[in-house]
């Protein structure tokens, strides 16, 4: 004869499987879920960010529009198809300039950088296009070689003057942080000698790590990568892991000593995913 406390405490264990076989299989369902959302919806969903400057952090810009891509990761996981759609979607903005930061491919230099290159003019063919290195962007000479071929100008520890629309402008390019080489002193003024007068100075920076590197030197705006955001974030709580030593920079608009600083999340990715943190179009208008 079968106790009735036996039978409850039976009842109750079967309860507590039951509970956790479908907390189990809940907890499966959503990973699963989550996986198929960062593979295929969120990875190449685009968010398009117009950024407004401050007045005055940006002197002698007025107006001016700037189409700021970065991190496009060129790769298995990313196909030029995803990545001329972004640019596209970009040149839609009418930008009067464009700026490139870093990070152009995933795995070194790519088998066929015609594809590439002819991928390029879509940009430079618009609006003047400028480029700086990033940490995937070695051996840096063949992809610099590869970005001019298609109209972008490479800059490695250089600067240059133009004239946008009558306004002159300054753009330095700095080689990558983690390269060893990112040098402004072959490049830029020290704060204490610059006499700049009104001609905005953009400084491309693809890990904004570096700014510590150019504390002493002049410039307005520093446009970096390199974090993607975080890439995989969760809510309320934001990335997992950065590639940074200061985590207070991750992506958006910062003033940072009396400067502008933008971190962009980048058009591609690393591994074909992007979780809770879409992919950027920026176009930062003075
Ligand atoms: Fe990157």
């Amino acid at each position: 004869m079968t106790n009735p406390g036996n039978r409850k405490n039976s009842a109750g264990r079967l309860l507590t499987r039951r509970r956790f076989l479908g907390l189990s299989l809940a907890g499966a369902g959503m990973a699963f879920g989550s996986g198929i959302y960062a593979r295929f919806v969120e990875s190449d969903w685009f968010e398009v960010r117009k950024v407004l400057l401050p007045k005055g952090k940006f002197p002698g810009a007025a107006g001016l529009r700037i189409l700021h891509l970065s991190d496009l990761h060129w790769s298995g996981a990313v196909s030029l198809q995803m990545l001329e759609r972004a640019f596209r979607m970009g040149l839609d903005l009418k930008p009067d300039l464009i700026c490139l930061t870093g990070d152009f491919v995933t795995n070194g230099f790519p088998s066929e950088p015609s594809k590439y290159s002819k991928l390029m003019r879509i940009l430079s063919d618009k609006a003047p296009t400028f480029a700086c290195q990033g940490n995937h962007d070695v051996p840096v000479q063949p992809i610099k070689e590869m970005l001019e071929a298609g109209g972008v100008r490479f800059l490695q520890n250089e600067t240059v003057f133009l004239s946008l629309q009558g306004r002159p402008v300054r753009i330095t390019g700095l080689s990558d942080l983690w390269s060893g080489h990112l040098d402004p002193a072959l490049c830029m003024d020290l704060l204490s000698e610059a006499n700049n007068g009104p001609v905005p100075h953009i400084l491309l920076c693809h890990n904004a790590d570096g700014k510590e590197n150019v504390r002493d030197y002049a410039w307005d705006i520093m446009l970096s990568g390199h974090t993607h955001g975080g890439q995989i974030c969760l809510p309320f709580y934001g990335a997992i892991v950065l590639p940074v030593q200061d985590r207070g920079f991750v992506a958006g608009l910062y003033s940072w000593e009396n400067r502008l600083i933008y971190i962009t999340r980048g058009v591609g990715n690393l591994h074909g995913i992007r979780f809770w943190c879409r992919p950027e179009i920026t176009l930062l208008v003075s």
